[in-house]
């Protein structure tokens, strides 16, 4: 199929990276079975890193990121897909090495797609997008591991970035006592509109990083950011309590001891939303878009960009500006 698209696309240049919106051709997109417009896309960590050329995130240039795309299937030859169906594309190598949801089409294996739940609309879907799945994926761990919430105080780290900021309003709504771990004095008021009941400043879960086990207080735990904050919420955890690790916003070292696995039987559980089976990624959905609907899930909107706006941002999420999400309107 010949058809124009506006997308945005990343390059090295002499200054070091460049990033433009251009037309690119549908007959250039790499093989797969499905070709689906992309409606809305959103913005992740991970978008910018591979957006400004960061290493360990994409290998060839020029590229399209986005890890995240909702659109409609305009053709397919594989899998039960048809045109017209509405769907959601996250994680596996989308944005990564394979051009992503920030160009009005993409072209994905069948078995990357997920079917849009009824009561979600695509820009629902990419309001959450990966980081919604993730938050949800975390949120679920520490329940399977029999967290209720009258076990006590739930922390989330990163409690302002996309993960973060979903993981405090989903647990809040699920009847937690969350207290919202952040850097940013500033978004106490939002934080607790979320549904945090109280805040702890970066500097207090950094602290005591030497010592072998801490006073212990968290029920459970949601760490985005890794490090010495994750090290510490480990050794704070109470006994027996979980916390699982998603993120590397801070660091992706963890050094520490055993003393707090040992001594408290604590554990740490790790997530990952973008190799999941396929079938566990659309339950989920299914989830987010019923039962875990968030009531206050625009209060989760820093910005609604087009592509040509969305170039701004990458730096600011960079440097861990960014406040909830941004999400990106992709057809024109
Ligand atoms: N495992 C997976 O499948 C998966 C999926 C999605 C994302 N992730 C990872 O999870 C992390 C969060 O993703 P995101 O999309 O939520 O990113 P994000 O929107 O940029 O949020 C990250 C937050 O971490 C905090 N932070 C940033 N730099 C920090 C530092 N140096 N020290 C301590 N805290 C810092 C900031 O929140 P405060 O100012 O509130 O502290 C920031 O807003 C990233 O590392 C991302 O790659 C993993």
């Amino acid at each position: 199929m010949n058809q124009l698209f506006r997308a945005l696309r990343s390059d090295r240049s002499e200054q070091g990276f460049d990033v433009s919106i251009v037309d690119r051709n549908v007959a250039d997109l790499p093989e797969g079975d499905v070709l689906i417009r992309v409606e809305w896309s959103s913005l992740n960590y991970k978008d910018a890193l591979s957006a400004t050329g960061k290493p360990g995130v994409t290998r060839q240039y020029p590229h399209t990121p986005g890890v995240d795309a909702a659109g409609v299937v305009v053709s397919a030859n594989d899998g039960p897909w048809k045109a017209g169906d509405k769907v959601i594309v996250t994680g596996y190598d989308l944005g990564m090495n394979t051009d992503g949801g920030y160009g009005e089409y993409i072209r994905v294996p069948a078995d990357w797609v997920v079917k849009l739940p009824q009561e979600m609309s695509c820009r629902d879907a990419m309001l959450l997008g990966t980081a919604g799945l993730t938050a949800a994926l975390c949120v679920e761990s520490l329940l399977d591991t029999g967290l209720s919430p009258d076990h006590g105080e739930v922390l989330v780290t990163g409690a302002s970035g996309g993960v973060g900021a979903i993981a405090v309003a989903l647990l809040a709504q699920l009847g937690f006592n969350v207290v919202a771990g952040t850097g940013k004095a500033d978004a106490e008021d939002w934080l607790k509109q979320l549904g945090a009941s109280s805040l702890v400043g970066r500097e207090e879960l950094q602290a005591g990083v030497a010592k072998a086990l801490l006073k212990p207080r968290w029920a459970g735990v949601v760490d985005t950011v890794g490090g010495d904050i994750l090290m510490n919420a480990l050794k704070t955890l109470r006994y027996g309590a979980s916390a699982t690790c998603c993120g590397m916003a801070a660091s992706g070292e963890l050094h520490g001891t055993v003393f707090p696995f040992i001594l408290r039987g604590i554990n740490l559980l790790g997530v990952d939303s973008v190799e999941l089976p396929l079938d566990i990624k659309q339950q989920v959905w299914e989830v987010l878009a019923s039962e875990w609907r968030l009531e206050k899930s625009e209060q989760l909107l820093a910005a609604e960009v087009s592509l040509m706006e969305l170039v701004d941002w990458f730096p600011r999420i960079l440097a861990g500006q960014v406040r909830g999400r941004v999400l990106v309107r992709v057809a024109s």
